[in-house]
């Protein structure tokens, strides 16, 4: 399976902070937060990994991490989003890289406490389809959220004003190699972006969508407050225990 990280976008809601660097530069406790997902992944046993960046500040990921090095890893791949079309638009210049292959795809601001080496596995055993992971929170109306009705997912709805339950579905998503195909049938979302959740909803239809609930404690870092929040457990207990 390969990795797919995406940090495009423009972090605009974290303005000032930035605006003259990318938001997935920004510090995490002790390391950029790049990093995590980084890690997320290569302890998941995933050693393949494109990042897709965007905006003014690209050249800094490659003075950042260079050819992966440091992580143990023998190469990383770029590619580059232009404007922010939206995560699924992101998506789509991993198409080439992935070469027909399943993905595990983890947003750049997004950083779990535990590693996801359970659900890789289970995917791995999936015939076809998707697999997302889901994480109670005080707070759904921010995130993408499921609708479970008698233990199957139903639905899931982008930043529901009403949410139907308060289970978020948090950035790291695996998909069989057809969910290239899928991106190519969007059209933009109200706020102009062509939608992660609306992916995850083709997969839902089709009744080959799985999912699992995280262990451990999972946050973005695109907020001012989830920023902080994410410094201080990072501090607390670190990232991507096993
Ligand atoms: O954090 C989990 C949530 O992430 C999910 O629950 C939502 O369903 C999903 O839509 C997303 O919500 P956000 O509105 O918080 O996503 P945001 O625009 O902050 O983008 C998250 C990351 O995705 C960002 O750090 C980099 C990447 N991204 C985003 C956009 C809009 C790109 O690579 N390109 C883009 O154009």
């Amino acid at each position: 399976m390969k990795g797919v990280i995406l940090a495009g976008g423009l972090g605009t809601r974290l303005s000032p902070l930035t605006k003259i660097t990318n938001k997935h530069l920004l510090p995490i406790y002790d390391k950029p937060m790049i990093f995590y997902p980084i890690e997320t992944l290569i302890k998941a046993g995933i050693t393949d990994i494109m990042v897709v960046t965007g905006g003014n500040h690209a050249g800094d990921f490659l003075r950042l991490m260079g050819n992966g090095k440091e992580f143990g890893l023998k190469h990383i791949n770029y590619t580059y989003q232009e404007g922010e079309g939206g995560i699924a638009d992101a998506l789509s210049l991993a198409e080439y890289f992935a070469d027909g292959e399943a993905i595990c795809v983890i947003l750049g601001d997004n950083i779990i406490e535990r590693n996801i080496i359970k659900a890789v596995r289970d995917f791995e055993q999936q015939e076809r389809g998707a697999k997302i992971l889901l994480k109670e929170v005080p707070d759904p109306e921010r995130f993408g959220v499921a609708e479970i009705a008698d233990g199957r997912l139903v639905d899931i709805v982008e930043k529901p004003a009403a949410p139907k339950s308060n289970l978020a579905v948090i950035g790291i998503y695996l998909y069989d190699a057809r969910v290239f195909d899928i991106v190519k049938t969007l059209k933009p979302s109200e706020r102009g972006e062509l939608e992660i959740t609306d992916v995850n909803n083709a997969y839902v239809k089709e009744g080959t969508m799985t999912w699992e609930m995280l262990k451990g404690w999972w946050t973005d870092a695109g907020t001012f407050e989830s920023l902080l929040r994410a410094n201080v457990l990072v501090s607390q207990t670190g990232a991507n225990n096993t």
